[in-house]
């Protein structure tokens, strides 16, 4: 099991990189706010963020159709690698 540590809004939340769950989904579980309107089905693009820091698992075959404006990622879709800073786009 890997904790990282993912920074947004200057407040510092802890990630397992081995969960089932999505960033998001953990970010979430610790108060984070986040615009999930699909709630995670990878459809709605409001969990959209910016990596500003760290490394971030490969993108799925859904953010690839989402044809993102590089370097958007969505949270409800990855995970972190390594200790990390996003910004929410929403
Ligand atoms: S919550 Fe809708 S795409 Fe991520």
């Amino acid at each position: 099991m890997a904790i990282v540590t993912i920074r947004l809004k200057g407040v510092d939340y802890k990630v397992d990189t081995d969960s089932d769950e999505p960033m998001m989904q953990q970010l979430q579980e610790q108060g984070a706010e986040i615009v999930a309107a699909c709630n995670g089905a990878g459809i709605c693009q409001t969990c959209s963020f910016k990596p500003v820091e760290g490394e971030f698992t490969e993108k799925t075959q859904t953010e690839e159709m989402m044809d993102l404006p590089e370097p958007e990622r969505l949270a409800c879709q990855c995970k972190p690698k390594s200790d990390g800073e996003i910004e929410m786009i929403y």
